[in-house]
């Protein structure tokens, strides 16, 4: 596997391949790496002739100090499992490759997907990533790149990105990958303390659960039939629970025919936030 660090490097090197019409596939990551990733990095692979990943912990889209400085870092470990599935290049900035010395965000406006969910809790977050991930498809210029729906709004929002901005870029949401226990696989997840680990899992069977209410319960009465679960768990803390239309992400009452439904939920176990979600039945 080639290792990058220098943008203008990798740069040349891609430039170099796009010539031989080899097409190129990307991941980008904050790293931390988990079968999660692994799924995407795979897919890639199999689709296309090259495959970049990247790894950088983003500094412009955390909101929260301690939540980047806490960011788990294991680049040692990416690089051994990078290689064990044959991943042909890594691109591993420092954060004055990526900003100089501005480690500022650029604005955008995303026809207010950036406003809901993760937008409203986690003060310019989507700026962020907005930001990031324009620069790192202006460095790699892939044919295709790959994002899991674990984080659905930000897949949402780089497909809004792509089209605004007309790149060539096709982009591919990847089904969440989760615990045999079910709680979705995240970096984070390595932070837990086992007790809040062990409770974790409790966050899917509820949003499967309430998945299931939709023959028989209306929009609120599913809300508040989540919101009264978390109230009597004694370790998670509820941030949100919202059922929302896929493609605006605006919250809803009520179910429409034809239209595609999905319930997200943000949840505090301890000091670490967990994000899910499920696709709802449209009934
Ligand atoms: O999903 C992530 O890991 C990050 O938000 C991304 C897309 C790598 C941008 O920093």
């Amino acid at each position: 596997m080639k290792i990058f660090k220098s943008k203008t490097d990798l740069k040349k090197y891609l430039v170099a391949q796009k010539k031989n019409k080899k097409s190129v596939g990307f991941v980008p990551t904050m790293g931390a790496l988990h079968r999660g990733h692994l799924s995407l990095i795979k897919k890639a692979l199999d689709k296309n002739d090259i495959t970049v990943v990247s790894i950088f912990v983003n500094p412009t889209q955390f909101d929260n100090k301690e939540d980047l400085d806490k960011y788990p870092q294991t680049l040692e470990q990416d690089i051994k499992l990078l290689e064990s599935v044959a991943c042909n290049v890594l691109f591993v900035p420092s954060v004055k490759e990526i900003y100089n010395a501005n480690v500022v965000a650029e604005k955008f406006y995303f026809d207010g997907l950036e406003h809901q969910m993760e937008g409203k809790f986690r003060d310019g977050h989507f700026d962020g990533v907005g930001t990031i991930v324009k620069n790192l498809f202006e460095i790699v210029t892939p044919d295709v790149a790959y994002f899991g729906k674990k984080d659905f709004q930000q897949l949402q929002i780089i497909k809004k990105m792509v089209e605004k901005l007309e790149l060539p870029i096709k982009i591919k949401g990847m089904p969440i990958f989760r615990e045999k226990d079910g709680l979705a696989m995240s970096s984070r997840n390595a932070r837990l303390l086992p007790k809040y680990r062990k409770a974790a899992p409790f966050i899917h069977k509820t949003l499967k659960k309430a998945r299931n209410k939709t023959a028989t319960n209306n929009v609120n009465e599913i809300i508040d039939w989540v919101k009264t679960k978390f109230e009597k768990h004694p370790l998670l803390e509820l941030e949100y629970f919202i059922i929302a239309e896929e493609t605006s992400l605006e919250s809803v009452t009520s179910f429409e025919p034809k239209k595609k439904y999905r319930a997200f939920i943000a949840v505090f176990a301890g000091d670490i936030r967990l994000i899910d979600n499920i696709r709802f039945k449209n009934n």
